[in-house]
């Protein structure tokens, strides 16, 4: 078993977990953020919680005399890179990626790009408007595909379409969350996520579940989401996965910590979906459930980020 404790001496001052705040993931935020403070309290750590929907963020940072943040903070806002610009230049150091792969893995459409360019697998991807040709989307990318608004996060304003005129509906529902819609080849196969803690790849989780894909129903609610981890894939070809991820992680330069969501097609082929830079952290979530399976507790997993931050 790992052990890892918060290193007292290398500290600066005061540290803050902050959570909330006034992205569409607040609620999963506030989860995360309940569970990370409950380690540094057992640790005895000189911590405070802020939530930036309830206290101006730079201010109380200000105030508080606060040195070192843990962000769990999801989606805009927190995650993408605006709050990580504001920290470098107040010298506050916090946990995971710099400013610029965090404002990049938020952007699904820039990621997949990025991707493209490198000849990493994503699926096959096309940009919307209001006035996209909408059977001309269908005849590429094939009659299903999922509609998904490019900044946003727990699979809000995603959906599953056939057809131009579901895909002409899903863009409008989509087109409610973001400006930037695209709509992506539908993958028929298995769904995978692969963690990252500290450049290394933690064991691969495999998602299953009974509705047409993994919504926000799936995520947050429903009970009959089964989470598989060890994920009982041969050993080459979770390590391929775990390469796959740990270069996606790197091509976006991200640190620390992330969570590199893949999916497989029909044949098998595997394909990058996105990058989370700030993953859920409640006790039922993913990377907690992954770093279990490597010898983890929850406390020597935030203990671990929250170390590397204060390292750098
Ligand atoms: N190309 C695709 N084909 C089939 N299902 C998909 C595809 N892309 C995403 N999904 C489903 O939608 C979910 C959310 O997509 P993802 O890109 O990870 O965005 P989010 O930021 O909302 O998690 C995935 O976990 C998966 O179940
Ligand atoms: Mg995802």
């Amino acid at each position: 078993m790992v052990t890892i404790t918060l290193d007292k001496s290398k500290l600066n001052g005061r540290i803050a977990v902050l959570m909330g705040g006034h992205s569409a993931e607040r609620d999963v935020s506030l989860q995360s953020g309940q569970a990370v403070l409950a380690v540094f309290e057992q640790h005895n750590a000189d911590v405070i919680a802020i939530d930036p929907a309830h206290r101006d963020l730079l201010d109380a940072i200000r105030e508080e005399n606060i040195a070192h943040v843990f962000i769990a903070l999801h989606g805009r806002g927190g995650e993408d890179g605006i709050l990580q610009g504001c920290l470098e230049k107040m010298g506050v150091s916090y946990t995971g990626s710099g400013v610029l792969a965090s404002a990049l893995a938020l952007d699904k459409m820039r990621c997949k790009q990025l991707w493209q360019g490198m000849e990493l697998p994503t699926a096959d991807f096309q940009v919307l408007d209001a006035d996209s040709d909408w059977s001309a989307v269908v005849e590429r990318l094939g009659e299903t595909v999922i509609v998904k608004p490019v900044n946003e996060g727990s699979s809000l304003g995603m959906s599953k379409s056939v057809g131009a005129e579901q895909l002409r509906e899903s863009y409008v529902s989509a087109s409610q969350y973001d400006e930037v819609v695209i709509a992506e080849r539908w993958l028929a196969g298995e769904e995978f996520t692969v963690a990252i803690l500290d450049d290394k790849a933690l064991p691969v989780i495999k998602l299953e579940t009974d509705r047409g894909f993994y919504d926000y129903e799936a995520k947050y609610v429903s009970d009959s989401t089964r989470y598989i981890c060890p994920c009982g894939l041969e050993e080459d070809i979770e390590r391929q996965m775990q390469d796959v991820a740990l270069k996606a992680y790197h091509s976006l330069g991200c640190e620390g910590w992330a969570r590199v969501d893949l999916m497989t097609d029909a044949d098998g082929n595997l394909f990058l979906l996105e990058v989370n830079t700030v993953p859920g952290m409640t006790s039922h979530s993913l990377v907690p459930m992954a770093a279990k399976v490597q010898g983890y507790s929850f406390s020597d997993l935030v203990m671990s980020i929250f170390n590397l931050s204060v390292a750098k």
